[in-house]
């Protein structure tokens, strides 16, 4: 249930370094919470820290983990100097406590879904804990069970909807996850959810190829 280490292999060999916030997540902020300065947020699996000039630009309490150790010393030298902006690694399957609690919103875009149910259900029940009452959950591009890589690429079954790929688009991306409205449904069931979408990407070149992915948004209720 761990973080998979091909990601500290794509990152050290400068790939994947997505430098620009990512649209789906932004209007979902716009749309869903209640942004004001010092909004308390915690991104789950920030990558090269594409999201992060986009919560610099709110004046958000920003918080990040990623197991990576290449982008998480590069994004401490690039932000060095700036308190609201706090990244640290670790495997976020493990503990997120490092962080504290009263978040008001926290969120991945393409994290938790590289990881087993078993680690994904372990982060969920911290992110319960961590975020306060009426808190929101952003996910953003969790792989569809209607993905086509699904049914077409070798993989090899590490749970009921976890695999790790020899061939295709996710070959060397370690531990792919896969959810349909049911799965997603059951993960954040103590939730309240505010917009659920499968985005249904139908690629014609290079392709054939469906890259569907979900987004949605969820509320811890308020007590
Ligand atoms: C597809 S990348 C997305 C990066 C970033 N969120 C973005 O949108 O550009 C997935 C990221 O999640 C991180 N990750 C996946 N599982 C993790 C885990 N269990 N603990 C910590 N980081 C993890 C990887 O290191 C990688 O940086």
């Amino acid at each position: 249930m761990a973080f998979s280490t091909e990601w500290e292999k794509i990152y050290s060999s400068s790939h994947h370094l997505s430098r620009w916030p990512w649209s789906s997540l932004v209007s979902l902020v716009h749309r869903h919470c209640a942004i004001h300065e010092g909004m308390k947020v915690l991104e789950l699996g920030c990558g090269a820290g594409a999201n992060i000039p986009f919560f610099v630009s709110l004046k958000s309490d920003y918080h990040a983990v990623d197991g990576s150790g290449t982008v998480v010393a590069a994004l401490n030298d690039e932000y060095k100097g700036n308190a609201m902006v706090d990244v640290k690694q670790g495997d976020f399957t493990s503990h997120i406590s490092v962080f504290g609690g009263d978040f008001e919103l926290i969120f991945d875009r393409g994290a938790l879904t590289h990881n087993s149910t078993a680690g994904i259900e372990s982060v969920l029940k911290q992110v319960y804990e961590a975020l306060k009452p009426g808190g929101i959950y952003i996910g953003v591009d969790w792989f569809s069970t209607s993905h086509s890589s699904l049914k077409r690429d070798r993989s090899e079954k590490i749970d009921d909807n976890t695999y790790v790929f020899s061939e295709g688009y996710f070959k060397d991306l370690g531990q792919v996850h896969f959810a349909d409205e049911k799965h997603l449904k059951d993960l954040f069931a103590k939730y309240d959810f505010l917009y659920l979408a499968e985005k249904e990407n139908n690629i014609k070149i290079p392709g054939p190829w469906r890259y569907n992915l979900w987004d949605f948004v969820v509320r811890k209720p308020a007590v």
